[in-house]
């Protein structure tokens, strides 16, 4: 178990991301510390409870601003001393404030092989863009939506018979596995993060990070 593992999740909707974290955490070294979400009925919150991790929501309605809404929710974040800030389905936008602190150390996944598909509805995106292949990546977050560096990514071919419905399940199998390895992979110190390289064991990575395919996505540890 490594000393900077602690991780503060957000997120907005379902949560099945948070309980992949919270399913893999004994497998590695991150430990999820608190749960916040900017709805109230957010049925990650539940998820969170049920694993006997704190959690707490902020309804973003009742803030008369996005940079008022951010810096309550920087003060509850902090209050956990997060070592990884990690957004799981958190889908509002962030104030330039709220990224500043915590450059370097905020990470998303979104579903598409950045930089393309950036945005909402991913997988029509894809199919109408006629892509042989989607995915998705995990990136660390910046002030422009679905940007800054990729840390991972994994791809999967699209066949004939996808239709949005079908990609969005087999992303979301690869994503349940990838999250947490980026998790621990960050956490622990292997990838990192320099003058916007990432770097896997000191050795710099493309832009499209580490990439890992859907035929080694459920084995590859
Ligand atoms: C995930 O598929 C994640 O990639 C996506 O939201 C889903 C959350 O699912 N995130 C984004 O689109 C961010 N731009 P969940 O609520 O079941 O965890």
């Amino acid at each position: 178990m490594t000393d900077n593992n602690r991780v503060v999740v957000l997120l907005s909707g379902s949560g099945t991301t948070l309980q992949a974290i919270l399913d893999q955490q004994s497998q590695y070294s991150y430990e999820v510390v608190g749960v916040l979400s900017n709805r109230p009925d957010a049925f990650g919150l539940e998820r969170a409870g049920k694993a006997g991790v704190e959690s707490l929501s902020l309804d973003h309605k009742l803030y008369p601003s996005r940079e008022l809404f951010d810096l309550e929710l920087m003060k509850h974040i902090d209050a956990y001393k997060p070592d990884l800030v990690v957004l799981a389905g958190y889908m509002r936008i962030l104030s330039s404030a709220f990224v500043e602190h915590y450059q370097g150390k905020l990470i998303n996944i979104h579903p598409s092989l950045l930089p393309k598909h950036k945005g909402l509805n991913t997988y029509q995106s894809a199919l109408d863009a006629g892509d042989s292949e989607h995915g998705t990546s995990v990136h660390f977050v910046t002030e422009e939506l679905d940007s800054g560096s990729v840390v991972m990514q994994a791809a999967l071919e699209i066949t004939p018979s996808d239709t949005a419905q079908t990609l969005e399940q087999r992303v979301k199998v690869m994503e349940h596995h990838l999250y947490p390895k980026a998790i621990d992979w960050i956490v622990s110190g292997r990838i990192a993060l320099q003058d916007d390289v990432i770097s896997l064991d000191k050795k710099p990575l493309g832009p499209q990070g580490y990439r890992i395919p859907e035929t080694s996505i459920v084995t590859e540890k």
